[in-house]
């Protein structure tokens, strides 16, 4: 295990009817509070009148900028940039999904910057402030609500790139699994594959003792699993949407990951397809994971053997430690697929036109990835793989 140093700020506000505490959570922030939402889905399901009604009761000023994209844009975090300085933004409140959370992140450290925010996403210029800014979570998924990573396309370029700061660090973060009651299936799908992916991507580290991270991980990935297939069919169950919605914020707030470094290779290739071919993130981590596991799983067999038998009870008796590792992963694409995640680029119409400026996309910072470092070479052979 590595020297670590393990803190999170975030408060988490989890439960029933916890938006009242808006109240409590935003006067000490100031007056001007900015409002980040989607394509409106906080309107079809009433939230958006919730938290107008909350705000209302309290002396603040609103303003509004709706319609941020799933795969949010760097247009749109201009867009806000702009109302913050213009209007002397004291808070932003997020009320979303990843992407309107992810944005907002964007917003927040922009708005403290005098230059072009694409700066900071793409590390031109370092992040010295921010914003404060809080959300209400309507997704389980990414883990933003809970960590200071974001994510922003810029769309002209094609490029989408992750970044973060110990300065965008939601201040609170409102929990309530109701308000996943809405999230369509795919959605609640997608999700699903997204938290997996992050315990993937830290469950496959190339140290040398670090047993209670690896059983977290395992615990996590066996509980998401075990409640899947239920929330599926009942995607107003609040037990299952609180399981997941808890499980999304774990798997990502940091927690799982200390005393060792993650990979991420498998979440930067995935940003490059997304850049170019704007799909929901975890269908092309659905697509993507299994692909690179078995392209790396000869840097340390006993991992995928490990991952096989504690996760998915394969039976390593009479087998080759990689007969059983082949088959821990073989079970995830199963289950990925059972629950209705796509498993070939084709799914998305991807041929392998762009398969090259993919793999140069995902190479802008050089070789990546700590389980095995990929070259060029390797992203090729994940994504023809994939196709
Ligand atoms: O835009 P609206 O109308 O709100 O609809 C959204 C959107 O269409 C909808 N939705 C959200 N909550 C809903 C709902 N529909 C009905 N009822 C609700 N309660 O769902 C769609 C997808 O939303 P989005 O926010 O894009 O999904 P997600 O949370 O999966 O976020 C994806 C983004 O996060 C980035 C991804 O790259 C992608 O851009 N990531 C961010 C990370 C981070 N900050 O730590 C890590 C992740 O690995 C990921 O890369
Ligand atoms: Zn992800």
């Amino acid at each position: 295990m590595e020297n670590f140093i393990y803190k999170n700020p975030t408060k988490l506000i989890f439960g029933k009817n916890q938006l009242a505490q808006l109240k409590k959570e935003i006067p000490s922030f100031g007056k001007k509070v900015l409002i980040v939402y989607g394509g409106g889905s906080i309107k079809k399901n009433g939230l958006y009148e919730k938290v107008m009604a909350t705000l209302n009761e309290i002396d603040v000023e609103t303003f509004e900028l709706a319609g941020v994209e799933p795969n949010p844009r760097i247009s749109t975090v201009r867009k806000g940039v702009d109302i913050c300085k213009e209007h002397k933004i004291d808070f932003i409140l997020a009320v979303g999904g990843g992407s309107v959370i992810d944005c907002t992140k964007a917003i927040a450290a922009g708005a403290k910057y005098d230059g072009d925010a694409w700066d900071l996403v793409t590390k031109k210029s370092p992040v010295e402030a921010a914003l404060p800014f809080g959300t209400v979570l309507t997704l389980a998924a990414t883990g933003s609500e809970m960590n200071a990573g974001s994510v922003i396309t810029n769309w002209e370029t094609k490029e989408k790139y992750g970044w973060g700061s110990p300065v965008t660090y939601p201040q609170f973060s409102i929990l309530d699994p109701e308000n996943t009651f809405t999230v369509p299936k795919d959605q609640t799908v997608y999700g699903i594959v997204d938290m997996m992916s992050h315990v993937f991507e830290q469950y496959f580290h190339p140290a040398a003792n670090a047993p209670l991270q690896d059983r977290f991980c395992e615990s996590l990935l066996i509980t998401v699993m075990e409640t899947a297939p239920k929330l599926l069919e009942d995607l107003e169950n609040y037990e299952h949407r609180a399981t997941i919605l808890y499980c999304g914020t774990i798997a990502l707030n940091g927690s799982l990951g200390v005393g060792y470094r993650g990979d991420w290779a498998s979440h930067n290739i995935e940003h490059s397809v997304s850049a170019v071919y704007d799909i929901p993130h975890a269908g092309g981590l659905a697509i993507l994971f299994p692909n690179w596991m078995k392209h790396v799983l000869h840097e340390d067999v006993s991992r995928f053997k490990q991952f096989a038998v504690r996760v998915f009870n394969v039976d390593p008796e009479g087998k080759t430690d990689e007969e059983t590792a082949l088959l821990g992963i073989e079970k995830l694409r199963e289950f990925w697929s059972s629950i209705g995640a796509p498993t070939r680029l084709a799914d998305y119409n991807i041929d392998d036109s762009e398969i090259e400026t993919m793999a140069d996309k995902s190479m802008v910072y050089g070789e990546f990835g700590t389980f095995k470092s990929l070259n060029r070479d390797d992203v090729l052979a994940i994504l023809k793989a994939s196709l």
